[in-house]
C-alpha cells in the first residue's frame, strides 16, 4: 500500500520509519518532510496546513493512508478534507481535535466527566481574569487557550507577573488568536510523565511512558523548548499509577469524548502530573509527542500500520499491542541559542555511523539536503536515540552516539535521563 505522512519533524520521521518497517507497505511519501525523512521516504513540497494540494496529491497518487502527524493541520480539520474526497486518514477529524486545539474545551470536559485535573478557570474577558487574580493563590499558571506551539503557558510568582502575562495573552496577543480565551489553573508540583495511546473511537490501547524535557538547559533551567529530550519507560510510572490512570482517566477521556458526539480516533497524548493527591492531567494533545515518539515508536512489536487500520475500523479491542522489555533514551542536537535565535545551514557530519547500526537512530528534525551535504536548518536539528538493556545503558548509549555527530553550534543537554538515578 502507499502511505503519505504529513509533517516534517523528528516525530514524522519516527512515525516514517515504522511504517517502512511494515511489509505491507510499498511506498511512503512525507509532505513535507526533511533530508532524514528523504532517506526512507518520497518527500513531496507541500505544506502541512495546505489542505487542498494535500488532498489532491493522496487522490492523484491513490494513496491508501495518510497519516497526520502534527497538530495544527488535525485541529484545522486536514483528516475531514480527506474522508471528503473517500481518503482513508488517521488521526481525529477536527471536532474531536478540539481535545488539544481548545485548552478550555478541554479542561471543561475533565470537570463535566469528573477527570482529575488541576482546578480552573476560564476567561473571555482580560479585565475579569484580572480581578480574579486579586485574591488567587501563587504560583499560579496561565494558559492560552488555543495552540502555542507549546509556548502558550506560563507558570507566575507573583501578582505582578500574572497581571503581565494576561496582558500579554490576552491583550497583546502574543500567541495570536490562541490568546482570545485564557484558562487559569492551580498550579501543582510532582514528577511528569508522558503517556501516548491508540484510540479508536471507543477502545484505548495505551504505550509505553515516556518523559520529555522541556526546558533548553541542564537541571531544567532556562526557556521551554518543543523538547530537548526523552526516555522511556519511566521508572515513575509504576503499575499503581497506570490501574489508577486507566480507571480514572484514560477510558473516561474516550467515552467523554463519545458522549459529546466527538469520537476520538487517533493518539491521544496524555500529559500527567504525579501529584502527591495521584495522577492529574496537565494536558491532552491529539497526536504522538515530539521527541516522545522518537523513544516510544522504536521500542513497538506491532505493525504500526495494522494498529493505526484498527484506530479507524474500530477494531482495536482485537489488537494485542506490545514493546519491548528494554529502554530509550533520545538527546536532541539543537543550534546554540535555540529557542532564541541561532544560525543554521552548518554541514553535519558523521550521520553514516548510524546506517546498520542495531538499536541506534538518528531522526531528523531540522535538516536540509543540499549540494554540501546535509545541513542545519532549525533549531532542533537531530534526534539521536539508542535502546539499552535498561534505562541507564540506553543513557550511555544514546550519549556515545550523540559524539558520532558533528557541526558547528551544536548544542545538546548533558543530563537527559538523569532523574532515573533517584528511582
Ligand atoms: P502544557 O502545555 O499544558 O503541558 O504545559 C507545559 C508545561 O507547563 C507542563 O509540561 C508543566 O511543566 C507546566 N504546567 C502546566 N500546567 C501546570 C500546572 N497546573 N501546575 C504546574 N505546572 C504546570
Ligand atoms: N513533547 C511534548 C509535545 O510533543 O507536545
Amino acid at each position: 500500500m502507499k502511505v503519505l505522512i504529513v509533517g516534517s519533524g523528528g516525530r514524522e520521521h519516527a512515525i516514517a520509519a515504522s511504517v517502512a518497517k511494515s511489509d505491507r507497505v510499498s511506498e511512503i511519501y512525507c509532505a513535507p518532510g526533511n533530508a532524514g525523512i528523504g532517506q526512507i521516504a518520497e518527500c513531496v513540497p507541500i505544506g502541512a496546513m495546505e489542505f487542498d494540494k494535500i488532498v489532491a496529491f493522496a487522490r492523484e497518487k491513490e494513496i491508501d493512508l495518510t497519516i497526520v502527524g502534527m497538530d495544527d493541520p488535525l485541529v484545522g480539520g486536514l483528516i475531514d478534507a480527506l474522508e471528503a474526497e473517500g481518503l482513508r486518514a488517521f488521526g481525529p477529524r477536527k471536532n474531536a481535535a478540539i481535545l488539544e486545539g481548545s485548552k478550555a474545551f478541554s479542561k471543561d470536559l475533565m470537570k463535566k466527566y469528573h477527570i482529575p485535573t488541576a482546578a480552573y478557570e476560564n476567561f473571555d474577558d482580560p479585565d475579569a481574569a484580572l480581578s480574579y487574580l486579586e485574591t488567587a493563590k501563587f504560583p499560579i499558571v496561565l494558559k492560552a487557550d488555543g495552540l502555542a506551539l507549546g509556548k502558550g503557558v506560563l507558570i507566575c510568582n507573583t501578582l505582578e507577573e500574572a497581571r503581565d502575562g494576561v496582558k500579554s495573552i490576552m491583550m497583546d496577543k502574543k500567541f495570536g488568536t490562541a490568546g482570545n480565551r485564557l484558562v487559569i489553573e492551580e498550579f501543582m508540583t510532582g514528577r511528569e510523565v508522558s503517556v501516548l495511546s491508540y484510540v479508536d473511537g471507543k477502545t484505548i490501547k495505551t504505550m509505553t511512558s515516556a518523559q520529555d524535557h522541556k526546558r533548553a538547559q541542564d537541571g531544567d533551567q532556562g526557556l521551554n523548548t518543543g523538547g530537548m529530550g526523552t526516555f522511556s519507560p519511566s521508572p515513575f510510572y509504576t503499575k499503581e499509577v497506570d490501574d489508577f490512570c486507566k480507571k480514572y482517566i484514560y477510558q473516561p477521556t474516550v467515552d467523554a469524548m463519545a458522549a459529546e458526539g466527538r469520537e476520538f480516533k487517533g493518539i491521544i497524548f496524555f500529559g500527567l502530573m504525579l501529584t502527591e493527591d495521584g495522577p492529574r492531567v496537565l494536558e491532552y494533545n491529539a497526536r504522538f509527542g515530539d521527541p516522545e515518539a522518537q523513544v516510544v515508536l522504536p521500542r513497538m512489536k506491532n505493525d504500526i500500520i495494522e494498529v493505526m487500520e484498527a484506530c479507524i475500523d474500530g477494531t482495536l479491542d482485537q489488537v494485542d499491542l506490545q514493546f519491548e522489555d528494554n529502554a530509550a533514551v533520545c538527546v536532541v542536537l539543537a543550534s546554540e541559542g535555540y529557542p532564541v535565535s541561532y544560525e543554521k545551514g552548518f554541514v553535519i557530519g558523521g550521520l553514516e555511523h548510524f546506517e546498520d547500526k542495531e538499536g541506534y537512530y538518528v531522526f531528523h528534525a531540522g535538516t536540509k539536503l543540499t549540494e554540501q551535504g546535509i545541513v542545519t536548518n532549525g533549531g532542533r536539528v537531530l534526534g539521536v536515540t539508542a535502546k539499552g538493556a535498561d534505562l541507564k545503558q540506553a543513557r550511555e548509549n544514546a550519549y556515545r552516539a550523540t559524539e558520532w555527530i558533528s557541526f558547528q553550534n551544536k548544542y545538546m543537554r548533558h543530563d537527559i535521563g538523569k532523574a532515573i538515578d533517584e528511582a
